[in-house]
């Protein structure tokens, strides 16, 4: 297991659901970099598994890192495990990595989170806040009893005046709870989401046509769900020569890694982006949720752990 060892100083029940966790180095020393607002890390567990969570600390604060858990009932149990641990603990953390980030020439950020997919947006709101920028934070949730950070969203100052809490909205009123929004919305406005997957396709939906999909900045934790029954197998062939065929049942990470060759990753389930890599020649099937819409039309990089090929064979250069 590798990374960076870190203590937990401070554990905060959000929630009966979701605790929050403060991190420090275990050696006592500051984290050196400022990371992007909207970054996520990997963290490894008590039981030695792996996943990833959102920083939802301010960017510009070295002495701790805060990440928020939610317990799920999946079948490696990352997140039960992270439930157990208690002040004192030590994990493993990766560096920060950031699919979401902040447009720079934007004139008014919205930021819309769904349930715990409030975390990277946390971070965000920070950061703009920093930058003295125009933002409004919307936080949908079932309840508030379910909802994390809400205690600290009413009573900071830098916040208060700039969320919107709605809870309970249902899912087929969240569209014209979004539209409400539009009318502060112009063409300059960069839109930021992070939910269940239907929860951010209704945001895309209602923002997309007003400021553009490339403006709708969507941070996924879901894999996506794809039908693999049709699959077949294809070629790989890397900007160093070396060629592979891919069977139908497995991913171009998989056969790569048994060759013996290394590829960064982590998620492996097309969420984290570690696995990007440069697409020299042919056409992907795309089944990730960590490359931009734009991204997946330019058709220049590839998630070698889920995605695919249309392709007979593919020209990779690994990054
Ligand atoms: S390993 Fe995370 S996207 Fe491929």
């Amino acid at each position: 297991m590798s990374g960076l060892p870190v203590r937990v100083t401070e554990v905060i029940e959000e929630t009966p659901q979701i605790r929050t966790l403060r991190l420090v180095r275990d050696d006592g020393l500051p984290f050196q970099k400022r990371w992007e607002a909207g970054a996520h890390v990997d963290v490894t567990g008590p039981t030695g598994v792996l996943s990833q969570y959102s920083l939802c600390s301010a960017p510009d604060d070295p002495s701790a890192l805060l990440i928020a858990v939610k317990r799920e009932n999946g079948p490696r149990g990352g997140s039960v495990a992270l439930h157990g641990v208690a002040v004192g603990d030590r994990l493993l953390i990766g560096k920060p990595r950031n699919l979401l980030g902040v447009a720079a020439d934007a004139d008014r950020h919205v930021l819309i989170a769904g349930g715990i997919g409030v975390t990277p947006l946390l971070a965000i709101a920070y950061e703009l806040h920093s930058r003295n920028a125009d933002f409004e934070l919307h936080y949908f949730a079932r309840g508030r009893e379910e909802a994390a950070f809400v205690d600290f969203l009413e009573e900071r100052a830098e916040f208060r005046d700039s969320v919107a809490l709605h809870w309970g909205v249902p899912r087929a009123e969240q569209p014209e709870a979004f539209r409400s929004i539009l009318p502060r919305v112009s063409t300059r406005t960069h839109v930021y989401t992070c939910g269940p997957d239907g929860f951010m396709a209704a945001v895309a939906e209602v923002f997309g046509p007003v400021v553009g999909a490339d403006a709708v900045h969507i941070e996924h934790f879901e894999a996506a769900d794809v039908d693999t029954s049709g699959d077949t197998a294809f070629e790989v062939e890397l900007d160093t020569g070396e060629s592979f065929e891919i069977p139908a049942d497995q991913s171009i990470l998989a056969v790569l890694e048994q060759n013996g060759i290394e590829v960064f990753k982590s998620c492996e389930e097309g969420i984290c982006g570690s696995c990007v890599s440069g697409l020299l020649e042919g056409e992907a099937d795309h089944r990730d949720n960590c490359l931009t819409a734009s991204e997946k039309a330019a058709g220049e990089q590839i998630a070698l752990c889920v995605s695919r090929a249309k392709t007979p064979k593919l020209l990779i250069e690994l990054y």
